[in-house]
């Protein structure tokens, strides 16, 4: 380490040049911004005015010496940090699940805003629930008695934890929902089926970056170019069998795949919508008996 102090001025002067090899100006200074806040357990928006007369302490300032060389080789900072903030309540997260994104913030708000309709503690049964962030607010912000299946035994592990500190009831299911032996495992007359399933082609690999290809589970993320719709095809199925009534399934897509996904689900029910994100992209599907 060749920091000239552990005064703030003198950490961010010199790992700012160093991030700066690998990042733009400002997403730099952004990652470092939170990087430090996080380990000097500082407010983010303070730390302008405060880098004259704060110090850190050795180990915090080796907290952050090692997540500037995790930034370096490209390892998101939501896995450095092992947290992250979904629809304002924190997740732990590590390697083993995906990092939530903003656009499944946006799926959670869609539900949340047209659950007038549904009962008053809804059956909610989530698929692929990763950290749990989608059960885990939709248990809470509809009071609903809510189910959610994952393969990977140590997303479940997360995701248990995850409920466990935002105060959550979510039963949490570890099978493989493509193996339809398993379903009998599964919850029946749901009101709400919500997924974010695998849905990234491994050809468009080609547009993405390493903190994502690198870092990732590959498993989370993308499906084999011959069979795209695999999951929403077998979710089609599940739901026809095994939704309410008055059911409704809320799915975030793959806007390159808007219409073929849209057709999997014509065929079995009369009410399907595609619904576009902030960034006008066809990113939901909504689809109702
Ligand atoms: C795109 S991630 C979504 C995670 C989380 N719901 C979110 O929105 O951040 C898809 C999840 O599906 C899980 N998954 C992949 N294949 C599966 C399968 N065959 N059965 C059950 N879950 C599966 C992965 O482990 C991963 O957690």
């Amino acid at each position: 380490m060749k920091v000239a102090s552990n005064k703030l001025s003198d950490i961010y002067k010199y790992y700012l040049t160093n991030l700066l090899r690998v990042y733009s100006d400002n997403e730099g200074a952004i990652l470092l911004n939170r990087l430090i806040a996080f380990f000097a357990e500082i407010d983010s928006y303070k730390i302008p005015q405060m880098l004259d007369d704060v110090r850190v302490s050795e180990s915090q300032l080796l907290k952050i010496h090692f997540g500037v060389k995790d930034l370096l080789k490209h390892k998101p900072l939501e896995y450095i940090l092992e947290e992250v903030e979904f629809y304002e309540m924190k997740f732990k997260v590590n390697q083993n699940v995906l990092i939530p994104r903003p656009e499944t913030e946006e799926l959670v708000d869609l539900i949340w805003k047209n659950s007038s309709s549904s009962p008053a503690k809804p059956k909610l049964f989530d698929i692929g629930s990763g950290s749990g962030c989608i059960a885990i607010c939709l248990s809470k912000l509809l009071n609903a008695d809510t189910y959610a299946v994952d393969c990977s035994k140590e997303a479940i592990k997360i995701a248990k934890q995850n409920a466990t500190t935002n105060c959550a009831e979510v039963k949490f299911i570890e099978t493989d929902f493509l193996t339809v032996a398993n379903w009998k495992y599964l919850p029946k007359k749901i009101d709400i089926i919500v997924s974010n399933p695998p849905y990234v082609r491994k050809s468009e690999k080609l547009l993405m970056k390493p903190n994502v290809l690198d870092y990732e589970p590959e498993k989370a993320i993308f499906v084999d170019d011959e069979n795209p719709l695999i999951f929403y095809k077998a979710i089609a199925d599940f739901a026809f069998k095994n939704l309410s009534e008055k059911g409704k399934i809320y799915l975030e897509i793959n806007e390159f795949l808007a219409v073929e996904t849209a057709e999997v689900f014509k065929s079995l029910y009369p009410k399907v919508k595609l619904i576009n994100d902030l960034n006008g992209k066809k990113r939901f599907l909504l689809v109702e008996k």
